[in-house]
């Protein structure tokens, strides 16, 4: 059977789904918005799940060092970086760990460095814990590329900046940032005595030639100022399994860190998380290999299909499943281009503008589907401008 094939996820309470009448107003679109996948859980996390239920009892559990050690050894072999037992911690979601790092390492008022267009919970978790926002807009190079620019983000930081939330891979533009953007970034960091929070969750969905480096692994300082978020989430389409990583080299930062996720008390996980997190990293190489080829062929339709629109242009996706489409040729307002995706063409994208300022004009395509839905998605698209040009 066709491992990619397009999977009926009625009756699952998928958000995906369930949400369409609240963001679209409608039942009547393709949802391709939140980032999982239209694609099934692999077959290695399920058997394990069902295998550990032939036990009676889930209680309370510990997360096993076998558990972190199966991670340990997929972060050595997929990206060359090699983490110790101790630095790594449970967390329930990476978005909480962002959370609890913002406290953790800076105080009420200090500034925390985020880039636009980013995640839209970058800015949420700063707002909310009641930090102030140091905005780092991205710049398109003449090849149209997302680039860092330090020489503005100098002009906007103050001796209270402490943080710098990095999305690497990013979301939603889609970057690999390479070792010498990463290493500029770091320099740039140590020198002001920031600590930087990298939020890698994405690291394993990347696309040939590019190559995603960690942040804490490019020199021995950097290793020293970095946490590190990291899952199998996206990796393995398992985000109903709550479970993920913190990696913290520094014992210094490990203890603040450490101290503030004991007041938010949400102790080692789930005992079934447990078990899918182990099978994932330790059995799932051959099924993540298939997953980058299925992604890939996808991502070339989305390229083909976008060579022969020329009103809406396609960033590069060097990784991610999420394409950020470029719509401004359309010459809509915001408002409009997300009308025109709901009601011409029937597709719940996410709007350019819910990641920032920097994503007016924008819509982020989440492509992890089966190819005959997203040639039917982009068949939908290209009747929608065929039937505006003929107006
Ligand atoms: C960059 C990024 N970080 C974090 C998350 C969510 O992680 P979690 O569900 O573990 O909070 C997402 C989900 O789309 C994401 O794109």
């Amino acid at each position: 059977m066709d491992e990619f094939r397009r999977i009926d996820r009625s009756g699952t309470n998928a958000e995906k789904y369930t949400l369409r009448q609240k963001l679209f107003g409608t039942e009547d679109v393709e949802p391709m918005w939140v980032a999982d996948m239209d694609i099934a859980t692999p077959e290695c996390v399920i058997d394990a799940v069902k295998e550990r239920l032939n036990h009676p009892i889930v209680g309370y559990e510990v997360m096993s060092d076998s558990a972190f050690e199966a991670q340990i050894l997929w972060m050595k072999e997929h990206h060359g970086f090699r983490i110790e037992r101790d630095w790594l911690t449970y967390s329930p979601s990476v978005v909480a760990s962002i959370g609890c790092a913002i406290r953790a390492f800076s105080n009420e008022g200090d500034g925390v460095i985020v880039m636009d267009p980013v995640y839209p919970p970058f800015y949420s978790m700063v707002k909310d814990n009641r930090r102030s926002l140091i905005l780092h807009p991205l710049r398109r190079d003449a090849e149209g590329v997302y680039r860092f620019d330090l020489e503005y983000l100098r002009t906007q930081i103050t001796p209270q900046t402490k943080l710098l939330l990095l999305c690497s891979p990013h979301n939603p533009v889609g970057r690999v940032w390479s070792r010498d953007e990463l290493m500029e970034l770091g320099q740039f960091c140590l020198n002001h005595g920031i600590v930087i929070i990298s939020d890698e969750i994405h690291s394993d969905i990347v696309y040939s030639p590019h190559r995603h480096f960690p942040f804490a692994s490019l020199s021995e300082a950097l290793r020293e100022n970095t946490i590190t978020l990291i899952g199998p989430g996206k990796t393995f389409n398992m985000a109903g399994f709550s479970i993920s990583t913190v990696c913290i080299a520094s014992e210094e930062l490990r203890e603040r860190y450490e101290a503030e996720r004991l007041r938010v008390h949400w102790g080692d996980g789930a005992a079934l998380s447990h078990t899918a997190f182990e099978a994932a990293y330790r059995h799932g190489s051959s099924w993540h290999r298939k997953l980058i080829g299925h992604l890939d062929k996808n991502r070339t339709l989305l390229n083909e299909w976008a060579n022969n629109h020329p009103l809406i242009a396609l960033s590069s996706c060097e990784a991610t499943y999420l394409a950020w489409l470029d719509c401004r040729a359309l010459g809509l307002g915001d408002r409009e281009l997300r009308e025109f995706f709901v009601r011409e063409a029937n597709l719940g994208l996410s709007p350019g503008l819910s990641f920032g300022k920097e994503g007016s004009g924008y819509m982020r395509l989440n492509f992890a589907v089966a190819t005959e839905v997203l040639e039917n998605a982009l068949g939908r698209i290209s009747d929608a401008l065929k039937r505006r040009n003929d107006v």
